[in-house]
């Protein structure tokens, strides 16, 4: 049994007949959507109309500090206020266009300032000084015209999402039917454990959706399938998706395990003579610590060791979230108190993706490329909730203190996929892709959504 919606009610609620190489059966999707230079520069419009995730609020928890975003050929400079709330300006001196900032750092004295002339703002975006004002005719530097052009901001999860269209709908109304699954997970209190950041050769939803199935885990990981192969391991037991009409997807549930509410626990497994769901869950959380650093602990991987031996699933999973909210406690982590809602794997349109259990999460962000389809640049941020009163370090990427790239080999069994893809996708004699009804749902949703975006500016 799977849980899945058809899309296609939806998008025959829209006309997307303009759009290039656009998704006609929903279970083929026409590859130049991959590479083609038309599609991308369709595509384009998207980044300037959805909301999107810009920074984690660790990046800049003090007043002044900032951090720059960059999506496409736009750069947004992200500020955190005197009152702890957060702006972002599009990040171009009203001067001569220089970009007042670059990177991440620190505004002192409440003062924002263009290394070119020294032009000045607040950390509100309003100009303060013009260098040599007398110098320039009075109505080409007019107030409104010298102070900062602000893009919509909003704050959740702990992070910061941007949005450069002015118009747009309120962050809220976007995130309609992902924030109950996403709420439980308590990502407010996180804190960035590690963060890399790859240059891939290959399209930024290739990338993405390495990490929307779990179709490919017999495959490509050995470990956590336990080196069960083909018939034995059973795909379908995590084709639980669930979709909604703005595009976000997400897998069933696995609140009802803790809550001890029905749950599809009996079929996770496809032999259960081989494998119990104890020893099935401890091996993917084992492989995910091992080879992720993220998404688990090593205190829940301690818990799960000691139960290895319970044979009922029911009692094993009520067994384990009792030990760990527990241990979680004693530790001085506060866990949110999951909700039915909240689930384990989620993508949130257009390109927020992620893997959660406990506090602990592995989340990805995708962007495209400036110029080129062929290529993206995908963040990996490894979060965890630490004990209460634990102070912010600002993350960095790469840190030293982080796990090194080559060190993540479960991240590299996913990544080392990717650059194939796209060698592939662009054959001359491959027009589509070819998607399974339930195993790949999200993705097929993800394309719907992105046509019916897409539609609005054809
Ligand atoms: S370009 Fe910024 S002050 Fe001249
Ligand atoms: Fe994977």
């Amino acid at each position: 049994m799977t849980s899945v919606q058809n899309e296609s009610a939806v998008n025959d609620a829209v006309d997307t007949s303009k759009v290039p190489y656009r998704v006609v059966d929903e279970l083929l999707i026409p590859t130049a959507r991959y590479h083609s230079q038309e599609f991308f520069e369709v595509e384009k419009n998207l980044w300037k109309h959805s909301w999107q995730l810009a920074c984690h609020e660790t990046e800049i928890p003090r007043p002044g500090d900032f951090t720059e975003y960059k999506i496409l050929d736009q750069s947004i400079m992200v500020i955190r206020q005197k009152d702890g709330s957060v702006k972002a300006f599009h990040n171009a001196c009203r001067h001569r266009g220089t970009a007042i900032a670059c990177g991440s750092g620190t505004f002192r004295a409440d003062q924002v300032v263009c290394p070119f002339h020294g032009w000045r703002w607040n950390l509100e975006g309003k100009n303060t000084y013009i260098y040599a004002r007398d110098a320039f005719r009075e109505e080409t530097i007019k107030q409104e015209d010298v102070d900062l052009p602000q893009v919509q901001v909003a704050l959740r999860w702990g992070f910061v999402w941007i949005n450069l269209d002015n118009d747009a709908a309120p962050f809220e109304e976007s995130i309609h039917g992902i924030a109950g699954p996403l709420d439980g997970n308590g990502f407010e209190k996180a804190h960035i454990t590690w963060w890399h950041q790859i240059e891939f050769e290959a399209n930024w939803k290739v990338a993405q959706e390495a990490f929307f199935e779990a179709y490919h885990v017999m495959q490509a990981h050995p470990e956590m399938a336990g080196f069960l192969r083909d018939e034995d391991y059973n795909a379908l037991a995590y084709a639980h998706y669930r979709t909604d009409p703005q595009g976000h997807g997400w897998t069933d549930s696995r609140a009802p395990r803790i809550l001890q509410l029905p749950g599809q626990d009996d079929q996770m497994f496809a032999d259960p003579e081989k494998m119990t769901p104890a020893v099935k869950f401890y091996m993917s959380a084992k492989v995910m610590w091992e080879g992720s650093q993220s998404q688990t602990n090593a205190h829940y991987i301690a818990i799960l060791e000691d139960l290895l031996e319970m044979t009922d699933a029911q009692e094993f999973f009520s067994e384990f979230f009792k030990r760990a909210y527990i241990d979680a406690a004693k530790r001085g982590v506060e866990l949110t108190p999951m909700h039915p809602d909240t689930t384990g794997h989620w993508s949130m349109f257009p390109n927020f993706t992620g893997v959660a259990m406990l506090g602990c999460a592995l989340v990805y962000r995708s962007r495209p490329h400036p110029t080129d389809p062929n290529k993206c640049i995908y963040d990996f941020f490894a979060l965890e909730i630490p004990p209460t009163g634990t102070p912010v370090k600002k993350p960095q990427i790469g840190a030293d203190d982080a796990p090194t790239w080559d060190e993540l080999w479960f991240v590299q069994q996913d990544a080392s996929n990717i650059e194939r893809m796209q060698t592939g996708l662009r054959s001359s004699a491959l027009e589509y892709v070819r998607l399974g009804v339930d195993v790949e749902r999200l993705i097929i949703n993800w394309h719907q959504a992105l046509d019916r975006e897409l539609a609005k500016y054809v």
